[in-house]
């Protein structure tokens, strides 16, 4: 669990406001270098990332480099006591290099090279990428590693994608030979090989994924999706060698994202292994705000949720690294922040941990593809249009936040993510194919303690779980038996765990467990889960539960029980007046099954109990209505509340505790009205 500690994870002591800053797309522009000095006071930030596209400016020949305007650059930037955030640029490859060494260029999962272009778009198995990313990493090592404007590393950018050339299948095979022990036969049993006749006899023959060839091997695609993970940390680890070697004091990041469309997690690498190699998170969060799908406070919440998952992978605070400051340019409909969300929507962020408002970009693009993303400075260069000036605001009002800086936020209640399983199931040919939702299906169980103010740490299967008095578990599909092992002791030992439907089913190589539920979750639960049934959208059953009776959608597990208590039942088809719900105790704690997929007001009704019977509690108690949320970060003496509308209508809330205004100073107790989107922050000592 979360430390109540302060960690200063960036080394500065004061919250970082500023972002990408791109002037090697000006430098034929001296004035308007000039003025990115002045408009820099102006907004009130203090920290630039520099140099993540900029490789073909600091070496536009092979082994020609040019550093003088990045020199000057840092001089700026120092000369307002601001900071710079240097990014490596394996981001974007100069042409020279696809030209002269195609080998760095990327293959597709159909076995097409892809022409110079785009980015992330690397092989990340060249020894010449990585010759060349290491070459040039440590000259801007050398050179800034000492500068006092140097704040932190920001290795390449937004990492992702996968090469399928030639020197991949290579690595791809040793990888495996060194998981499989250098035995063909226990990765053909391990891949279940002999179905529609897999068997490999050399190792030659293994391929990755492909349209083209194989893409129905589960465990084949699960040790891709690893090694994809494992070759991109293992390309970054190549990155940092020099760095580490010159500035071992730097701290070192990397932008991590999110899927945005349905705001997940981002799926493709496994950030918990990523994690420990980094000094410090940092993620790229683009909601798409007053959208016509969802209400505020519902996208709130799914921010909320990764930004617990994402602290809670260093369990410290995080950066913010990139946001907008009104809107993207690549969601279907871009529309731009309305007054006040900015202010609301940056600090959401820093409430849930971070110690950084950051933006791509800083000054807006004259052309190409992100001319119009929003930015601090548009195209008319002016401090005074609206989103200048909502950016001015929330510098002001960082500058007033300092004391946050490295304060945590301890949390009873976990939740775990998985991103093998999330791999897994959404491979799984079954159930229903667009149904399974496995990260918005956490997202529904976070709800009821987000409402309520409850801190919530989103974990994943290596972290302790002991510190926690609830553990909740859904669509834990792929469990291995150290995962079932650790479970089982975290409830002999006093713990709580939820557990849902379609957990459990396969280990770690996407094979089933055979002869039942793995005995030792028998145990646990008290209960098998015989069949899962799978709903149309038209199908309608209920739970009933305490009396009341709840529609399911979905899923329905049709439960077996030895000794667990029954909690509650399904109303209909053949499994009608059968378990739905168990609850069972074990050793020193209490494990519950929820066999079927039930909506919110399940989820608060069931959660309630649990919640009284564990006395779960926000850290401050705020009485408030649906949409407004408190999120608390503590410091050992005294809590930071932000109580934040995401609501289009004013809210009354009340406390009887009495708190400074951080922002005016001013001493609140009682009854206070929240306008729409308003945020408030206050300080009180415990
Ligand atoms: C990503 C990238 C940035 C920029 C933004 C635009 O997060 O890292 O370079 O393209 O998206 O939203
Ligand atoms: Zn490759």
């Amino acid at each position: 669990m979360s430390k109540i500690e302060k960690t200063y994870t960036t080394k500065a002591n004061f919250m970082l406001h500023g972002g990408d800053y791109n002037p090697d797309q000006w430098l034929d522009r001296p004035d308007i270098l000039e003025d990115d000095v002045r408009l820099m006071k102006l907004s009130h930030t203090n920290t630039f990332s520099v140099g993540i596209f900029a490789w073909s400016a600091l070496e536009p020949e092979e082994g020609v480099y040019q550093f003088e305007w990045l020199d000057q650059i840092f001089e700026n930037i120092h000369s307002i006591e601001g900071k710079v955030i240097l990014a490596t640029p394996s981001g974007a490859r100069p042409a020279w290099m696809s030209q002269k060494y195609p080998e760095v260029l990327r293959v597709n999962g159909s076995r097409v090279k892809q022409l110079h272009g785009g980015r992330h778009n690397h092989c990340f198995t060249s020894k010449v990428y990585r010759e060349k990313t290491q070459k040039i990493n440590r000259l801007l090592a050398e050179r800034y590693g000492k500068h006092p404007a140097l704040l932190m590393w920001h290795i390449s950018n937004e990492y992702g994608g996968e090469c399928h050339c030639d020197l991949c299948q290579e690595a791809f095979r040793d990888w495996l030979k060194v998981k499989y022990d250098h035995n063909l036969k226990l990765l053909n049993n391990a891949w279940w090989a002999p179905f529609w006749n897999h068997t490999y006899n050399d190792w030659s023959q293994v391929e990755s994924p492909s349209p083209i060839g194989e893409s129905a091997v589960h465990g084949l695609n699960l040790d891709w999706r690893r090694f994809v993970t494992d070759q991109t940390v293992d390309f970054f680890e190549n990155e940092i060698v020099p760095i580490k070697e010159l500035t071992p004091n730097i701290p070192i990041t990397t932008n991590f994202m999110a899927d945005t469309f349905d705001l997940i997690p981002f799926q493709a690498l496994d950030y918990s292994k990523f994690a420990k190699h980094l000094d410090v998170i940092s993620w790229d969060a683009y909601p798409a705000w007053h959208n016509d799908w969802e209400s505020t406070a519902d996208l709130a919440l799914k921010v909320g949720f990764i930004n617990d998952l994402y602290r809670s992978l260093k369990q410290q605070p995080f950066l913010l690294m990139e946001s907008t400051p009104s809107g993207v340019n690549w969601h279907e409909v871009n529309k731009v922040k309305r007054p006040g969300m900015h202010l609301l929507s940056s600090m959401q962020m820093v409430s849930h941990g971070s110690d950084s408002v950051m933006y791509f970009q800083w000054r807006k693009s004259r052309g190409s593809s992100e001319k119009f993303h929003g930015a601090v400075v548009d195209h008319d260069n002016s401090s005074e249009n609206r989103v200048f000036k909502e950016v001015a605001k929330v510098g002001e009002t960082l500058e007033k936040l300092n004391a946050i800086v490295g304060t945590n936020r301890p949390a009873d209640v976990a939740i775990l993510y998985d991103w093998e399983s999330n791999w897994a199931i959404n491979d799984a040919q079954g159930f229903g194919m667009k149904t399974k939702r496995y990260p918005q299906t956490l997202q529904e169980h976070y709800r009821t303690f987000w409402e309520q103010d409850i801190p919530v740490d989103v974990i994943t299967k290596e972290q302790d779980f002991s510190a926690y008095k609830l553990l909740i578990v859904p669509m834990l599909y792929l469990m291995s038996e150290e995962t079932i092992s650790r479970l089982k002791q975290y409830v002999a030992n006093g713990g709580r765990l939820v557990m849902t439907y379609i957990s459990g089913i396969v280990n770690e190589y996407d094979l089933t467990y055979t002869g039942g539920w793995h005995k030792d979750l028998q145990e646990i639960f008290g209960m098998n889960p015989i069949e899962t049934d799978t709903l149309y959208p038209k199908d309608r059953n209920y739970v009933i539960f305490r009396n009341e009776s709840y529609a399911l959608k979905d899923y329905a597990t049709v439960i077996e029980v030895s000794n667990a208590v029954v909690e509650g039942q399904y109303k209909e088809d053949f499994y009608a007046e059968t378990p739905a719900i168990t609850s069972h105790k074990f050793g020193d704690g209490k494990s519950y099954y929820i066999g079927a997929r039930l909506a919110d007001q399940f989820h608060r009704d069931f959660y309630q109990e649990i919640i009284d019977e564990l006395h779960l509690k926000p850290v401050r108690k705020v009485a408030h209505g649906r949409g407004v949320s408190v999120q608390v970060r503590q410091a050992p003496d005294r809590d930071y509340l932000f109580v934040m509308n995401f609501t289009e209508e004013k809210q009354e809330i009340s406390f009887d505790f009495v708190a400074e205004d951080m922002l005016n100073s001013e001493m609140i107790t009682g009854n206070v009205t929240l306008e729409k989107y308003e945020v408030r922050i206050l300080e009180a000592a415990r």
